[in-house]
């Protein structure tokens, strides 16, 4: 009988694709098989996230509430970027925890099983051009790792520090990933990494001169291949060859993640970004100018120590100019082995912004952001978008997948449309919801 695991994944894309990595790995070396129910599994995993404190907070009780209900000899081990961060503290402060895998030793899992208290985080260690079991369930859409790590130091930012520095893995074995992936029936494939668009700088061997805009080419003539998306890339690195590709590549989805973090140039170079609020509109522009129905995503953070009413009110007029389609904000959170913390804690040089203030900003940013959705939706009305089909909800007959721009979007039809990109024209808007009809 196979061992059953259940895997519990918290944070960004890129943990979600070390639990895939997890997964396939204890499946095809381990015979293990995936189970949707913590009681009766054999390992118990929790890849964590500690981009922010509130999440970690979380940990230790949710491992509290694991041990009561696990089976007897069932093991429980905690992977992921609070694993990296915490390391052998996790082991100390509770028993019940048998590994500890850091975010940068995914590669280890079929091994550190067998271990006992231990505590795998080697920050250094260089897993780029590990070839991880294939995926056998075929997903329509893929993702694939072509970075690990992060080479910036935005002051705020635990990133660096769980995910170590920043390596691109091998052209050739992305490529031979996604046309694997493609063989056996994806039809989008989102390429992942922090900086996705510092692609090629840093190999850990030698490797031909390529860059992101480059890749993302290679990866488009890939018969069978009908979309790709990828996230994040970071905003400095959105040069005019980067921008022409995407307006220029069918398959390059519409849909682009710019993370502003905030509107205010002086809160941006505190933060160092490298860009300022006039390079970012700047890019906007130029994609708009050049991809006219292009959808913009962002994350910002409110709060930011030193932030002024001021400083917000320039995040509120880059919300009104781009009018984002997708927002993430987040107040800010501060982080240990950061240079922000550095600043609020030892040499005390800034004050957080007040709790209330810092609230009132998050709400007045969500709101208008609403309103702007709610703007923006209508206009969709009668617009034609290609939808590629994830899924079918046979009780209400309802067809579900997701524009280029990634919009999602509802059909009234049958199910044997799963898998296949068709023409819909949008009819109705509920919420951030879209409808639309098949255009026979
Ligand atoms: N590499 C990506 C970000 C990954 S972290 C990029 O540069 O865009 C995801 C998001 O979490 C960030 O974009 C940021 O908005 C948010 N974030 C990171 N650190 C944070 C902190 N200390 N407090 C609040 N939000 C934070
Ligand atoms: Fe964090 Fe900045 Fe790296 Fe993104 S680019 S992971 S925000 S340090
Ligand atoms: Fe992702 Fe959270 Fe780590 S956002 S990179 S899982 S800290």
């Amino acid at each position: 009988m196979s061992k059953k695991l259940y895997i519990e994944t918290l944070g960004c894309a890129m943990n979600e694709r070390d639990s895939a990595h997890i997964i396939a790995e204890l499946e095809e070396k381990e015979h293990y098989s995936l189970t949707q129910n913590p009681k009766e599994a054999d390992l118990i995993l929790i890849n964590t996230c500690s981009v922010r404190e509130k999440p970690e907070k979380k940990l230790f009780s949710e491992i509290g509430q694991y041990a009561k209900i696990k089976k007897e000899n069932a093991k429980i081990g905690v992977c992921g970027c609070t694993a990296s961060h915490l390391g052998d503290l996790i082991l100390k402060k509770t028993k019940s925890v048998d590994f500890v895998l850091g975010a940068r030793n995914v590669s280890k899992i079929t091994q550190i099983i067998h271990e006992k208290r231990v505590a795998w985080v080697d920050i250094d260690y260089d897993e780029s051009a590990y070839v991880f079991s294939p995926n056998p369930h075929s997903p329509l859409k893929g993702m694939i790792n072509i970075s690990i790590g992060c080479d910036k130091k935005c002051t705020y930012c635990i990133v660096p520090h769980t995910r170590g520095n920043e390596i691109s893995i091998p052209a050739d074995l992305i490529l031979e990933e996604a046309r694997r992936m493609v063989e056996n029936g994806t039809k989008e494939i989102l390429l992942l990494g922090q900086n996705v668009n510092n692609y090629g700088k840093y190999f850990s061997h030698s490797h031909r001169a390529i860059n992101f805009t480059q890749l993302l080419n290679e990866i488009s003539q890939i018969n069978g291949l009908e979309r790709i998306r990828f996230t994040s890339p970071h905003p400095l690195h959105m040069d005019d060859d980067f921008i022409i590709e995407v307006a220029q590549n069918p398959k390059i989805c519409k849909a682009i993640h710019m993370p502003l973090q905030s509107g205010s140039s002086a809160i941006l170079q505190k933060m160092r970004r490298g860009y300022s609020k006039e390079w970012f509109l700047n890019r906007v522009e130029k994609m708009r100018s050049l991809i006219p129905n292009l959808s913009i995503g962002t994350d910002i953070i409110v709060g930011f120590p030193t932030e002024s009413e001021e400083d917000f009110l320039d995040t509120l007029d880059v919300l009104e100019k781009v009018r984002f389609d997708t927002l993430y904000s987040f107040i800010y959170s501060t982080r240990p082995h950061t240079q922000a913390q550095k600043w609020l804690e030892v040499d005390r040089s800034v004050e957080l912004v007040e709790e209330q203030i810092a609230k009132e900003r998050l709400l007045r940013l969500k709101d208008r952001h609403k309103e702007i959705l709610t703007e923006d939706n209508l206009k969709q009305i009668g617009r034609v978008h290609k939808i590629l089909f994830e899924s079918f909800d046979a009780t209400h007959s309802l067809l579900e997948g997701r524009s280029d721009t990634n919009k999602l979007v509802r059909v009234k039809a049958e199910s044997g449309l799963v898998g296949e990109i068709c023409e819909v024209r949008i009819s109705q808007v509920k919420g951030a919801q879209l409808l639309g009809e098949l255009i026979s």
